[in-house]
């Protein structure tokens, strides 16, 4: 797997010194910065909003990968692409009109994804699959850094990948919650392109040599 991403989540970061933790990353073997951004409605909690996201883009020498947990996402998708977002992923359980805001996220000249929920079958994507950029399958329930993976996401994994054969082979399949070493040659076996991955390379001794690890396990 060619493709393969890895996406550090800042949510683990140190929220006093972040200045520090985005120079890591700008000097590891990341690909992306992966952002969360919980509104307390959509999510039961609320991580942080615009002025901290426009301070990490400020630092940021590697794309913003930004994961809305927020109902109607439409009302702030100019907001973000001015706040420096290269992707921008919207939840499918919080968007009545799917299609309407993928287009809206193009428009703005940012990359397009949907996450799913851990409920969420992957077949409710078959009737929009070839206008998604990323899918971002949940491996927790959303809302929440450091919990536990659920096994449940190797078999979504590769239902989608069969979903997008033929159709839409340059689709990314990101995986996002309890990320860690112990899954990710699984992840990446399964069909995952880019790991999400908070708390197992912020908790790291060293999380620029977990950020390289999760980049060079061994896929097919
Ligand atoms: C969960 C967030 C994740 C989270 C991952 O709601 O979307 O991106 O930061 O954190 P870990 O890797 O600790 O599960
Ligand atoms: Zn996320």
């Amino acid at each position: 797997n060619n493709k393969r991403l890895v996406a550090p989540s800042i949510l683990a970061a140190d929220f006093a010194n972040l200045e520090k933790d985005i120079t890591m990353i700008n000097n590891s073997d990341a690909d992306w910065f992966h952002v969360d951004i919980m509104d307390g409605v959509f999510v039961p909690n609320i991580s942080f909003g615009f002025p901290v996201m426009q301070a990490v883009a400020k630092h940021a020498r590697k794309p913003l990968d930004v994961h809305l947990m927020i109902v109607d996402p439409d009302r702030y998708l100019q907001a973000f692409k001015d706040s420096g977002a290269s992707i921008i992923t919207v939840h499918y359980e919080a968007c009545t009109h799917l299609h309407r805001t993928l287009s809206a996220i193009k428009e703005l000249g940012c990359q397009a994804g949907v996450a799913l929920n851990p409920h969420t079958p992957v077949q409710f994507l078959k009737d929009i699959i070839a206008d998604i950029d990323m899918v971002c399958i949940m491996s927790v329930n959303p809302g929440f850094g450091g919990q536990k993976f659920i096994a449940n996401t190797y078999s979504k994994i590769k239902e989608l990948r069969q979903l997008t054969a033929g159709v839409n082979d340059n689709l990314l399949i990101e995986v996002d919650g309890g990320v860690t070493l112990s899954n990710a040659a699984q992840l990446v076996e399964a069909g995952a392109d880019v790991l999400v991955a908070g708390s197992f390379v912020f908790n790291a001794s060293s999380p620029t040599d977990a950020i390289h690890e999760l980049k060079n396990i061994e896929g097919p």
